[in-house]
């Protein structure tokens, strides 16, 4: 079965092509990052306008070569409205003219899904990849800590009470002018410094699941502020190395924690800041010293990509049927089916 995914849901304009819910025949993704840059974050009317530009030229590469169609799955929430509105029109259009069934997802269970993605048609490489499972979903817009009991049977555990962990990295980029978005600066600059020279709060929150990034993120900026030479490049490197250090060990320790307290040995990794080599290699370190799987997807499918919403789409045709489709809608609740 070959789904058409689409997702808009905000500065990527993408449409991709999955085989069976797992095998990446195309995967298309146009980055509006250059437009937004000059500005130091997304700004949703420009947003929306280059979708809408972009839109028919991403999919007609996406189904150029890739077969019959059978169903169309796109991003319905959460996000930007007016960038949600291109995906989910332009998926319900082609649905109509090509009298197929179109579906709407949840954008972090696309996030979710990405850990069924695969670009080789081998049997052998299949991911076992069944719940249950402990999801952290970490991105520009979400910090969520979810169990999977089954497939499509979710239940958030803990969420972020103020900023997403991938917008403080941006926030901080922006406030130390390092260019947008910060993750992969911070992450790159990180590389040179020495994490133990600056010491910065850990926001653990042991009496929740929830997580708090927005006192971390004031720390680092007061630290900027009362350290003159931080324009230094070993300052800088230290304080980029110390800031990541300190969100990863949060972010590692919860999620290992949930797996513990709920009985579970499977951890699904999911978002732009899962590219963050730190956190990757933390987490990877820790679930092997506790005897826990660890799904974390290729850096390029961690952002934004249609591929992830057509694997949703799959999973959830196949258990639900299509059923009405999802209103788009910029809160979207991750639901169950
Ligand atoms: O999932 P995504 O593409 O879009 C949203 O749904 O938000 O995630 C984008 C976020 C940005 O905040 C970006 O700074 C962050 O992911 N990010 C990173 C890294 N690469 C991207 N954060 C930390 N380290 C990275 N290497
Ligand atoms: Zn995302």
């Amino acid at each position: 079965m070959n789904i058409l995914g689409i997702e808009t849901s905000c500065d990527e304009t993408s449409a991709a092509v999955i085989k069976d819910g797992t095998f990446i025949i195309t995967n298309i993704v146009s980055s509006q990052i250059k437009i937004h840059e000059k500005y130091g974050g997304i700004v949703p009317e420009l947003a929306s306008r280059h979708h809408l530009e972009n839109i028919n030229i991403v999919v007609e590469e996406a189904l150029k070569g890739s077969g019959k169609i059978d169903a169309i799955s796109v991003t319905s929430g959460p996000g930007l409205i007016g960038s949600l509105l291109i995906g989910t029109t332009t998926a319900q259009a082609i649905s109509n003219i090509l009298k197929i069934p179109c579906v709407g997802v949840n954008h972090i269970e696309g996030h979710i899904f990405a850990n069924y993605l695969r670009t080789q048609e081998d049997k052998n490489t299949r991911t076992a990849v069944n719940p249950p499972f402990i999801a952290l979903i970490v991105s520009g817009g979400h910090t969520d800590l979810i169990l999977a009991e089954k497939l499509g049977k979710y239940k958030i555990l803990g969420r972020t009470r103020d900023d997403a962990v991938g917008e403080v990295f941006d926030k901080i980029a922006k406030f130390l002018k390092l260019g947008y978005p910060g993750g992969p600066v911070i992450d790159r600059l990180a590389k040179k410094g020495n994490c133990k020279n600056i010491p910065l709060p850990r926001p653990y929150m042991r009496d929740t699941w929830d997580f708090s990034f927005s006192g971390l993120k004031t720390a680092v900026i007061n630290y900027a502020r009362e350290h003159k030479n931080i324009r230094t490049q070993e300052r800088l490197y230290d304080l980029c190395a110390s800031f990541q250090q300190a969100c990863v060990d949060v972010l590692v320790e919860k999620t290992v924690s949930a797996c513990k307290k709920y009985k579970i040995n499977k951890i699904f990794l999911g978002g732009g800041v899962v590219s963050n080599s730190q956190l990757r290699a933390d987490m990877t370190k820790k679930c092997k010293s506790e005897d826990i799987k660890l799904f974390l997807p290729v850096p390029s499918l961690c952002t934004d990509n249609a591929a992830m919403i057509a694997s949703a789409g799959y999973f959830k045709i196949k258990k639900s049927g299509c059923g009405k489709m999802t209103k788009p809608s910029a809160n979207l609740e991750l639901k169950n089916w």
